[in-house]
């Protein structure tokens, strides 16, 4: 039988891509009995023949899957959130990040925006301190570049920078802390 989620979190992605961190968070969602509010942005989004090749709805338990389908097939631009599951509601933009007006206050703001090499229109000092507002206090921006160069801006535009040990070949990731004093 479900649980009733404990907490809410609001979370926004900047680059839906393939769907796969906004598929692991359902996944944390329910195997931490949190409610999650998704928002993602995609500008150019993957067809149904590259997704439906994807094996990650394989990941865990199979019946998982249907939530991966979901998250691809629900509708773009939606007014409201659409419900995945007890744990998961999802909202997602087909825009340009750059000319996108955040709607909410989000605790986390996974920004998986490529790198600072190949979009260094994304990876500045103004984009960061667009998003600083949008975050609830001790809210995390999360990325997996380490770079200098992006350490500084954050730093610049507000947040406290914190580098943490990453996964597999990721030697380290960045979180970067909305502290209010
Ligand atoms: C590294 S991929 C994201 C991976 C994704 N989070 C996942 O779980 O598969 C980066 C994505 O950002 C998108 N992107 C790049 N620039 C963008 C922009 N200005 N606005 C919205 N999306 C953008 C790309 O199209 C690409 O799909």
């Amino acid at each position: 039988m479900s649980k009733i989620p404990q907490k809410d979190i609001y979370v926004f992605e900047l680059g839906f891509g393939t769907g796969l961190n906004a598929f692991l968070s359902i996944i944390y969602g329910i195997e931490q009995n949190v409610r999650i509010y998704y928002e993602t942005i995609e500008l150019y989004p993957i067809s149904k023949d590259v997704w439906s090749n994807l094996n990650y709805g394989n990941y865990k338990e199979s019946n998982y899957r249907l939530f991966f389908e979901n998250l691809h097939a629900s509708e773009w631009d939606t007014e409201k959130f659409i419900k995945i599951s007890e744990n998961f509601y999802f909202k997602k933009h087909h825009s340009d990040f750059l000319n996108f007006n955040m709607e909410n206050n989000y605790d986390v703001f996974y920004f998986d925006s490529f790198s600072p090499d190949k979009v260094p229109h994304l990876w500045n000092i103004e984009v960061f301190k667009n998003i600083y507002p949008k975050l609830n206090n001790n809210g995390i921006l999360t990325t997996y570049c380490s770079k200098g160069i992006v350490k500084e801006a954050l730093r610049q535009a507000g947040f406290s920078v914190k580098r943490i040990k990453g996964l597999n070949y990721k030697k380290h990731i960045i979180n970067a802390v909305k502290v209010q004093h």
